[in-house]
């Protein structure tokens, strides 16, 4: 049986999910006078390093940015690059995450993308599905504006082969998107200094509180994602209302 994340432990003061947009990769490279693979190849390091913080922080459920719908707008050899930063991440690094507990979900659209790595997304998602410890989502080949234009089709599908009717309301579309299942996410942190969401869970963003950082990406780790954290038990989330809510009773 597939985990329940929401049942995961996490820490009262949250954040239980955190997502992240990775951002900074070229210029760190750049400053450097390297090649832009470097940062991304400096950037895996990172990913590494912030996914085996998070646990100590209390964080239950990391969400990153791999891939989105625009990068195909990259140099052929840059999104050659990414690919293969996939495939090397998956192959030494699966069995260790397995073995932690870790389950593994890809978010975002499967077609379009090399048959060998759809093949390997697959193979990482039904060899954790077990996991309960903790969740990594890689956001991959995703864009928020097709994860809500997909969770509407999906919902469309039903209707026409009398699954489902109208009308259509947040809970029911919320079921359809690619995070399904999973726990809200309460903070959303890009890297690199830049403010804007880059069409990174749209839908999901609505009440997550936002935490824009300096550091370039290939530098995160521990130290980062500690100040993103405090600054985050700092703010005061109230959803809408009048009286700070705790997160775990929200369903935004
Ligand atoms: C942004 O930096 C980063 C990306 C487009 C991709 C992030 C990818 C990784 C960290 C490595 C591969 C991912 C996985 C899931 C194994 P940028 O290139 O836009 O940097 P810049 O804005 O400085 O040019």
């Amino acid at each position: 049986m597939t985990a329940q994340i929401a049942d995961l432990p996490g820490s009262p003061d949250g954040p239980r999910h955190v997502a992240l947009i990775m951002d900074g990769n070229g210029r760190w490279a750049q400053a450097r006078g390297l090649p832009r693979a470097v940062g991304h190849r400096e950037g895996v390091q990172a990913l590494k390093r912030t996914v085996q913080a998070a646990p100590s922080l209390g964080i239950q459920c990391l969400t990153v940015f791999g891939f989105s719908t625009e990068n195909w707008r990259r140099p052929a050899e840059e999104v050659s690059d990414l690919m293969g930063l996939v495939r090397s991440y998956v192959a030494s690094d699966l069995n260790r995450l397995d073995r932690e507990g870790v389950r593994v979900r890809v978010l975002g659209r499967r077609t379009g993308l090399p048959t060998d790595i759809a093949k390997i997304i697959e193979r990482a998602e039904a060899q954790t599905a077990h996991n309960t410890q903790f969740m990594l989502q890689v956001a991959f080949n995703y864009g928020g504006r097709a994860d809500i234009v997909d969770a509407a089709q999906r919902h469309v599908d039903r209707v026409l082969k009398g699954e489902a009717t109208g009308p259509l309301d947040e809970d029911t579309l919320g079921l359809g998107l690619s995070t399904a299942g999973g726990p809200p996410v309460d903070l959303i942190v890009r890297t690199s200094g830049e403010q804007r969401l880059s069409n990174f869970l749209l839908w999901e963003a609505a009440y997550a509180e936002m935490v824009f950082q300096d550091v370039l990406w290939p530098d995160y780790g521990l130290a980062g994602l500690t100040d993103a954290v405090e600054q985050y038990r700092n703010r005061d989330r109230r959803f809408g209302g009048l009286a700070t809510v705790q997160p775990a009773l929200a369903t935004g």
